[in-house]
């Protein structure tokens, strides 16, 4: 096993033949790597890196090479890992943690923070017998084994636990979305209030083709609740509010509401196992995940989904631009999930970058006297032609005999009880013999510090 790249380029050791795992080829190496830079990492920034199912340590290695700080490698097998030890001795570089034990426990001993969370826990269904539909069929609901627990008592120990470790890898000013059915939700909201976490919002993921109530015995369960909560109050966490109107697709460019509308997954989007059977009864739209992570993390954030089934939240944050790790017990899932992530490509869109929140760049008045946008002397006007002010040299106008700022002079000459308002919205300029708002004058002055 040789190091490809980095600081330890060249350094070999030896694989035990006893081994049960093989390094990766350099080959393969060199490719993942070179992708990974070229595309998604910054490799000069440090970043922090996890290798989940660590075997001989070569990708662990190639990474604290390329300058990961720190490298956390997570391995079961215990011959595995007296091997990285010994690897990890020989090199001596501290920034190099080896984790023994599954990925659960590793969450509990885990420090590094994240910036989102989404976890979408067992629901704990308690579905009992076949349902079926009303022409006979058999469907197949959430009958999982991951799904089973032996009492309240039980599942609430167990959502106070994840709970409290989430909070704990939350960063102060992260975010953090679980999503629940009417079985989980009221213990989950519960515990979190319990944990200190402070809610934002609460919204209802309104299933547009929702699994009839096949004996109509009750209303048909069209709904399930997300909670989204930060660690504490007060909180300063990411929310890009106008990229949330810009993907608003219940009321197109209105400020996004607590009531999503998305299809519960099916055709092309459900993963089939080799049988050609749905591979997860709960996997969750592609698309409400990007809206998740578009509006409250930003590029280069690092999401954690603790329960990560088909990977959907890996899905969305690769697409995203964002940085994930996902935690998963079922194998199938993990090789699934997996294969899905390898096709997701970064998708650089405005809704990515967030482009919507992103604040124009301040200018004044006097810079763009400087810069001949704006004349000293020349008269500003309000809508209807009258002519009212005088630009003086430092930005103000002069209004009435005294000399004003041009938010003040607005309010002034529009006779408003308001003191101040937005001067750009009043005031226009003549050009070309035609009224120009001054806002219009000053998108053209911001244009042209781009160029
Ligand atoms: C509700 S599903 C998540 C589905 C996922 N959001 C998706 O879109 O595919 C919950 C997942 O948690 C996994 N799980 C349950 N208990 C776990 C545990 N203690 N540690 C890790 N994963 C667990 C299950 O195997 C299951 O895939």
């Amino acid at each position: 096993m040789r190091v490809v790249a980095g600081k330890y380029k060249g350094k070999r050791w030896d694989v035990p033949h006893t081994f049960k795992a093989r390094p990766t080829t350099d080959f393969a190496k060199e490719g993942l790597f070179n992708i990974l830079a070229n595309r998604y990492i910054d490799f000069g920034s440090q970043p922090v890196a996890l290798d989940l199912f660590g075997g001989t340590g070569s990708i662990s290695l190639e990474m604290l090479s390329r300058g990961c700080e720190p490298v956390f490698t997570v391995e079961k097998d215990f011959r595995h890992m007296q091997y990285l030890r010994r690897v990890q001795t020989d090199l001596g570089d501290k920034n190099w943690r080896l984790v023994q034990g599954d990925v659960e426990k590793f969450l509990k001993g885990h420090t590094q923070q994240f910036d989102l969370i989404f976890a979408d826990p067992p629901y704990w269904m308690r579905t009992e017998g076949v349902l079926h539909r009303v022409e006979g069929t058999e469907f197949h609901g959430c009958d999982d084994s991951w799904d089973k627990f032996a009492s309240l008592e039980d599942y609430e120990s167990f959502t106070l636990q994840w709970l409290t470790e989430c909070r704990r890898l939350l960063k102060p000013s992260g975010s953090i979305w679980v999503i629940g059915s009417m079985q989980c939700i009221y213990t989950i909201g519960a515990a979190m209030q319990k944990l200190g976490y402070w809610f934002i919002n609460d919204i209802i993921w309104h299933k547009t083709n929702p699994t009839p109530n096949f004996m109509g015995t009750r209303l048909n369960n069209s709904h399930e609740t997300l909670i989204w909560a930060v660690k504490d109050k007060g909180a300063k966490f990411t929310f890009h509010y106008k990229t949330a109107k810009a993907m608003n697709s219940e009321s197109p460019g209105r400020q996004m509401g607590s009531v999503w509308r998305f299809p519960v997954c099916s055709g092309s989007e459900r993963l089939k196992d080799s049988e050609g059977r749905k591979l997860h009864t709960t996997q969750k739209p592609l698309a409400m995940l990007e809206r998740i992570i578009a509006i409250s993390s930003n590029i280069g954030d690092v999401v954690l989904d603790p329960f990560a089934g088909t990977m959907t939240t890996g899905a969305a944050a690769k697409k995203l631009g964002r940085k994930y790790i996902m935690i998963e017990r079922g194998e199938d899932y993990c090789r699934y999930g997996r294969a899905r992530l390898e096709g997701v490509e970064l998708e650089d869109s405005e809704f990515a970058r967030a482009d919507f929140d992103i604040k124009p760049p301040r200018v004044s008045m006097i810079e763009m006297i400087e810069a001949g946008y704006f004349t000293v002397g020349e008269k500003f006007f309000l809508k209807d032609g009258h002519e009212c002010a005088e630009l003086q040299p430092d930005g103000k106008l002069l209004y009435n005999g005294e000399i004003i700022d041009i938010h003040t002079c607005a309010a002034k000459a529009k006779n408003l009880r308001a003191k101040r308002v937005n001067g750009f919205d009043f005031w226009h300029v003549m050009r070309n013999n035609e009224l120009v708002s001054i806002r219009i004058i000053r998108e053209n002055y911001r244009s042209s510090l781009k160029s």
